[in-house]
């Protein structure tokens, strides 16, 4: 029998020595701290990170789930909750939980939309939403767990939901509908006042996943930009979630979810009251909540506020407006729709974009690939306030070399075309079993090839089969 790579420590490691291996380990990973990083991390400064820790600390150990344990949580997360609902003009009988991110808060109004169906619509066997396609796949993860179908339309030429498109897609057992402010791959809000009154006027749900922008939006409004009303203004929204851990700056695991009324909030709620352990409630999806993450989210609220997120916002906004000037300067970038705040994606019909990433990858900067279309997607926030010049000098500089790459391309090309022609002929999951020995290497600079495969396998059963072993492959534990 083969042993793990890693024995189970037989004795204790000095912190040192702990630190090393990280200090060593961590030099494979994004510098964020320098503002290299258009993706995953979102950071306040410095000395709003060490206050917000200090409050993080006091919570380290501590499990929210048991409120009659730590009433201070149970305090701090109604706190949280109520300032939240309070930024997205709720009223009093408004209602949430703070969460351990969006794909929970998202989890967590699915389930209670389904429950409330169970209670309200009980002629509904399995209940259906309809969403635009550019929803999160979180949505798509909440609809699995929870057993309910869904329809996702086709957005508009602007890549905004086709409100009439989901009309369309409405059934006698849709119970949700779902609009995103904005959406992660196009920056774009959805139109979410027609969203909420169809929703209304069918007697159905209607969700806003102000996901990524919930901390972005209102404090937009405050500094003169056009943001049309995606929160509980708008008649018709029953519930909507919002990161605190993304552009409200808290630490990693949070995330508000709110709901109209109390009575909708009850449906999220797990019970279990026959066992021997006792009486089991637990407000969210996870059992243990970690209190440091929500006296984080509490923390950041109070100690940036207001005026340090609308300080923090029109920083941002001056970087997004750099990036978006430099995409409509350079004739090679074209960007995608009209982005309503500091999410920018810019796609090329001159360049591979791709090989672009790579060069880009190269000079130490981060961002991620999207594809249908292949396009970059940069997420922009407070670290990036002085950085854009530098970014904007280097990305001239790799479009000059990826123009003079004709010959790469044409090898990246022919290998995509290989592998498309070779997926119309190979029975299903051949190309998977071919590729078995070549899992993806997200260490490898030159991705590009990488990615035009995997775009020409979109959507194929190879192309899961090949996403399957790269999970398989990174989370095993290799030998030092
Ligand atoms: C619009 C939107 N919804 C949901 C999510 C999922 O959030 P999380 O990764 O915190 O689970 C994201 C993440 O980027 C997002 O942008």
């Amino acid at each position: 029998m083969d042993l793990q790579p890693h024995r189970f420590p037989a004795s204790a490691t000095p912190v040192a020595d702990l630190l090393d291996t990280i200090r060593r380990k961590r030099t494979k990973d994004i510098d964020w701290r320098r503002g290299r990083a258009f993706c995953l991390i979102y950071h306040p400064g410095d000395e709003r990170e060490h206050a917000i820790k200090q409050v993080f600390d006091q919570y380290y150990a501590d499990n929210a789930l048991n409120p009659t344990a730590t009433p201070s949580l149970a305090e701090l997360e109604s706190e949280a909750v109520s300032m939240c609902a309070d930024l997205f003009h709720a009223d009093a009988d408004a209602c949430g939980n703070i969460t351990t991110g969006g794909t929970e808060s998202i989890l967590l109004a699915v389930k209670t939309a389904r429950d409330w169906a169970g209670k309200n619509k009980p002629h509904i066997k399995r209940a259906h939403a309809v969403v635009p396609e550019s929803v999160h796949p979180a949505f798509m993860k909440a609809f699995q767990i929870m057993e309910v179908d869904y329809t996702a339309v086709k957005v508009g030429g602007d890549y905004r939901a086709d409100v009439a498109a989901m009309e369309r897609a409405i059934r006698p057992e849709t119970i949700l509908l779902v609009g995103s402010a904005p959406s992660y791959p196009f920056g774009v809000i959805d139109p979410i006042a027609d969203i909420a009154a169809l929703a209304q006027q069918r007697g159905l749900l209607c969700h806003v996943d102000a996901c990524i922008g919930g901390f972005m939006l209102p404090f937009l409004s405050d500094i003169g930009y056009d943001v049309p009303a995606f929160d509980f203004r708008v008649a018709g929204v029953t519930s909507l979630s919002a990161d605190i851990h993304k552009y409200g700056y808290s630490p990693k695991g949070a995330s508000v979810i709110l709901y109209r009324s109390h009575d909708l909030r009850r449906h999220q709620f797990s019970l279990y009251t026959k066992w021997a352990g006792g009486i089991y409630a637990s407000p969210t999806i996870t059992g243990t909540r970690a209190g440091g993450n929500i006296a984080g989210a509490w923390a950041a609220l109070r100690t940036i506020g207001r005026e340090g997120y609308v300080e923090m916002a029109k920083a941002t906004m001056a970087a997004t407006e750099q990036l978006k000037q430099a995409a409509a300067d350079i004739p090679e970038l074209k960007l995608m729709g009209r982005p309503d705040m500091s999410i920018v994606t810019v796609q090329s019909d001159q360049i591979d974009v791709y090989m672009l990433a790579d060069e880009l990858n190269k000079k130490g900067w981060h961002f991620e690939r999207q594809q249908l279309p292949p396009s970059l997607h940069f997420t922009v926030n407070y670290i990036h306030r002085d950085i854009m010049p530098e970014f904007i000098a280097d990305l001239k500089s790799c479009i000059a070399t990826v123009r003079d790459q004709r010959l790469a391309q044409l090898g990246n090309k022919l290998q995509t075309s290989v592998v498309k022609g070779l997926s119309k002929i190979l029975p299903d999951g051949a190309i998977a079993r071919l590729q078995k020995n070549s899992t993806p290497d997200i260490n490898n600079e030159n991705k590009a090839a990488m990615y035009g495969m995997m775009g020409a396998l979109s959507g194929t059963d190879d192309l899961e089969q090949i996403v399957l072993d790269f999970l398989d492959t990174i989370y095993t534990a290799k030998p030092e």
